[in-house]
């Protein structure tokens, strides 16, 4: 273990000393890969919560605070429990954790935190935040951090928050009762430029736009961010929540985007069984999270299974349709044990393998591009429509490991490693030469590295 250079580089960075950029930029060029993703959550550390990206992303992100209190719980707990408390900041009083929580840090992200409007919800807490929400990993984090560091005190403190978030993902997001939550924009589903999105926004045509400038393209080269139709649709969407105050049923009904998503749905399934976890664990009745577990597990392959392809397609909730586009998306029921042993395999063997879809083989060589390749709207350089994520394999090789493919595990884990050493911790990489896409510095990309290097 590398208890002292970890201690040692902990004091040298700490407090102001990270403010030095030679100071960082020295670290970044001789220390071990543990250090440096150390430094990297030290130099978005903003004492209160930690950036995503130092310039792209500077506010506190959901999903992305999850995994970064994970990597930080290998060394300063107390910060982890930190990072969480200041995400949980953010809930709103029907139970929905944003995914954006602005907290006072000014900036020029846009969206801007005025622009979301969510004064007019009554739901809507002190601090600002956005009004959507974003994958629910936070309760497989607090189990995890448990499991390795036993912080019942701390588990008991936040479960109310978790229960809160999820019973509202199963109620004021249940658009048909199936268990299966709905989300109304793609910044929702994490993987916000998603080729899968495409079909739903065909219907979708923004008569009147607010005003708005794009702050996404200032700091990353326009080639790997969404195209402007997209953009415009991400907007307009937004313009029609605030029509609504937030209201969720309204959002139900009028929302133009309505999808149930698999990523989404499978990391709810897999955070109710870890909270199922943490509620024993408290002696908590765990009647509700059975029930939420029971309903999807009985739902989710009549939704999203492919019998014919042997994988899942998202579902378009509005028309009633499944979104036929083959991305990474499709693996991550593995990530909660919906798949039996036969469908993984089918999954596995069929696309993961497979070197015309998702394995290297031509001109990709790493894993997992997060669309497969066959797909038309295939790009490997720009944001989820073909990078590899450093989330999405961690995710993926979870999955692998819970039904034994321990072999293809490693690989990836190697894999992705490698992406790291050679170019960093980006956001994304382009699966052919392994370049480095997007914010530099990405949080999660180190929180993930510790995570993989301590419990490989
Ligand atoms: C991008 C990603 C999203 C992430 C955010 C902050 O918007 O698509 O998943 O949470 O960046 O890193």
């Amino acid at each position: 273990m590398e208890t002292r250079s970890v201690l040692q580089l902990d004091q040298a960075i700490s407090g102001d000393s990270i403010a030095d950029n030679d100071r960082f930029m020295d670290i970044m060029k001789t220390a071990s890969l543990l250090d440096r993703a150390i430094a990297v959550l030290r130099l978005n550390d903003t004492g209160v919560f930690t950036k995503p990206g130092p310039h792209q992303y500077p506010h506190q992100w959901n999903w992305d605070s999850a995994l970064i209190a994970l990597g930080l719980s290998y060394f300063d707990l107390p910060r982890a429990q930190a990072e969480i408390r200041s995400l949980l900041s953010g809930q709103w009083r029907d139970g929905m954790l944003p995914s954006v929580v602005y907290h006072s840090i000014p900036s020029d992200y846009f969206p801007h935190p005025q622009f979301w409007q969510i004064e007019n919800s009554p739901n809507a807490p002190a601090v600002q935040t956005t009004g959507i929400t974003q994958p629910p990993l936070l309760a497989t984090v607090v189990r995890l951090i448990h499991e390795r560091l036993a912080i019942p005190e701390f588990v008991a403190e936040v479960y109310p928050a978790l229960l809160h978030w999820h019973r509202w993902l199963h109620t004021d997001r249940d658009a048909d009762g199936s268990g299966l939550a709905c989300i109304i924009h793609p910044w929702e589903s994490g993987t916000d430029d998603s080729p899968r999105w495409l079909h739903l926004f065909e219907a979708i045509h923004p008569e009147a736009l607010p005003e708005f400038q794009r702050g996404d393209t200032r700091y990353v080269a326009a080639t790997e961010r969404p195209n402007r139709t997209e953009y415009e649709r991400f907007i307009y969407l937004i313009d029609i929540f605030r029509q609504h105050n937030y209201v969720s049923s309204e959002l139900l009904a009028h929302s133009p985007f309505l999808a149930q998503d698999i990523l989404f749905n499978a990391i709810l399934f897999r955070a109710n069984e870890d909270l199922r976890a943490l509620a024993l664990n408290l002696g908590e009745s765990t009647d509700e999270i059975d029930l939420w577990l029971r309903r999807v597990r009985s739902n989710f392959d009549a939704r999203f299974w492919n019998e014919n392809l042997g994988l899942y397609y998202d579902y378009d909730r509005r028309t009633g349709r499944s979104i036929p586009v083959n991305t990474a998306s499709t693996f991550l029921p593995l990530f909660a044990g919906l798949p039996s042993q036969e469908q993984a395999q089918r999954l596995i063997e069929g696309h993961l393998l497979n070197p015309a879809e998702y394995a290297p083989g031509g001109e990709v060589r790493h894993w997992v591009t997060t669309t497969a390749q066959t797909e038309p709207t295939w790009e490997p350089r720009r944001y989820w429509r073909g990078p590899v994520w450093v989330i999405m394999n961690w995710l993926i090789l979870e999955g692998l490991r819970r039904y034994g493919y321990n072999d293809l595990a490693a690989l990836i884990r190697e894999d992705t490693m490698g992406l790291i050493e050679s170019a960093g911790f980006r956001e994304y990489y382009d699966p052919r030469d392994a370049s480095g896409c997007g914010s530099t510095d990405f949080s999660w990309s180190a929180a993930l590295a510790i995570e993989l290097l301590r419990h490989p």
